[in-house]
């Protein structure tokens, strides 16, 4: 027999009685079982109720080792290792740069223990105990790298947006393969985006670059 409106409304769940009940009920659950159900539930509830934001807040202290130096900061456990580098050690690290934030761009590309990773991805406590360099800690204006020299000289930038991740990441990939092929360095580079089109020049300078090291 179909079943009027009523008969739905009677069966709708009310605040504290989310349909749960019901269904133990049906199930031959009734009486002392629902009962201990019921505290059960209030019980839970209350339980959720006791986990609020506030509660969940806080900054601890992490000590990271950025370009050979130790530095604290004071930060959220969720902070990532990028946010950590630009805003909150005094002097800031800036030359990994805040793009996509998703892990897309490898603009905030910088090695942790030698590795390239996105540092928009990487926690700063994570971070904590292994070495974190970045693009300055390669080299510096008066004593460049080989890489960063060979972007000076190839004129391997634009809006420079995305020069320090592959500064970064070529740097680290030539320490691996010294003498790579123009399709190497492409596929070592498939993890950075230059906006600005400038692939070909950023190519040349990394081939440039293994060049002046091995001559
Ligand atoms: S900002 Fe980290 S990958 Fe783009
Ligand atoms: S030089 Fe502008 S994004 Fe690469």
């Amino acid at each position: 027999m179909t079943k009027s409106r009523e008969d739905r409304e009677d069966q709708k769940p009310t605040d504290h009685d989310p349909g749960r009940r019901k269904f133990l009920k049906g199930v031959g659950i009734a009486g002392a079982g629902a009962a201990i159900a019921d505290h059960l539930w209030v019980e839970a509830e209350a339980k959720e109720k006791v986990v609020t934001p506030e509660s969940l807040s806080g900054t601890v202290k992490v000590v990271l080792d950025v370009n050979g130096q130790k530095r604290e900061a004071q930060v959220e456990p969720r902070t990532t290792l990028l946010n950590t580098l630009r805003n909150h050690l005094d002097p800031a690290v800036t030359g990994p740069k805040l793009v996509c934030d998703v892990g897309t761009c490898g603009a905030c590309t910088v090695l942790l223990d030698d590795k390239p990773v996105y540092s928009c991805l990487v926690l700063a406590v994570d971070a904590a105990n292994k070495k974190i360099t970045t693009v300055e800690g390669l080299g510096t204006p008066e004593n460049p790298n080989a890489v960063q020299a060979a972007f000076v000289e190839n004129d391997a930038l634009m809006c420079g947006f995305c020069t320090p991740g592959f500064v970064t990441t070529i740097s680290a990939y030539l320490k691996k393969n010294p003498n790579p092929s123009l399709a190497d360095v492409r596929e070592a580079c498939k993890g950075n985006f230059c906006r600005c089109g400038t692939y070909p020049r950023v190519f040349e300078a990394a081939l440039a670059a293994a060049k002046g090291s091995q001559a």
